[in-house]
């Protein structure tokens, strides 16, 4: 019985430790850095719409629909625009759903585009 629970620990202990290997998968920011958490939160709420590399985004991949957004690789974001189309659905209002991160998250998410966007744009 004991050995069973034994195993049983081991075993879990084993599998927590691979799904915190692989679990942000594509995610190229360092989990040291206070953008991390901005990317984890792209790739979970904005990486169906948009491709941005850094947060393993490839959205804007299925151009089939018409939903998929710009791919923010190639577009330069301020802080200040990121936010705007967080708040606001995008630039034109249409489309992008509004809020879909608020508060401190949005603001997270704002910092983290405006940091890595536009990397292949060629400034
Ligand atoms: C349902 C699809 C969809 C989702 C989800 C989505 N977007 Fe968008 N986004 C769009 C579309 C479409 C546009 C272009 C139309 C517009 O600007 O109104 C856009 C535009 C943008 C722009 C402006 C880009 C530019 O330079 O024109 C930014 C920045 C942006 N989105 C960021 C985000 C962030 C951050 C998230 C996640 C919180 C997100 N989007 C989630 C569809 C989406």
């Amino acid at each position: 019985m004991r050995a069973v629970l034994i195993t049983t620990l081991v075993l879990s202990a084993a599998l927590g430790l691979s799904a915190c290997g692989f679990g942000e998968q594509g995610i190229s920011v360092s989990e040291d850095s206070p953008d991390y958490r901005g990317a984890e939160l792209f790739a979970a709420n904005c990486a169906g719409c948009h491709t941005l590399t850094p947060a393993g985004a490839e959205g804007t991949g299925n151009r089939g629909t018409r939903v998929q957004g710009p791919n923010l690789d190639q577009r330069v974001e301020t802080f200040e625009s990121a936010l705007y189309a967080i708040e606001n659905g995008g630039y034109s209002g249409a489309i992008m759903p509004q809020n879909i991160v608020v508060g401190d998250d949005a603001r997270q998410v704002a910092r983290f585009v405006a940091r890595y966007a536009g990397k292949a744009a060629g400034e």
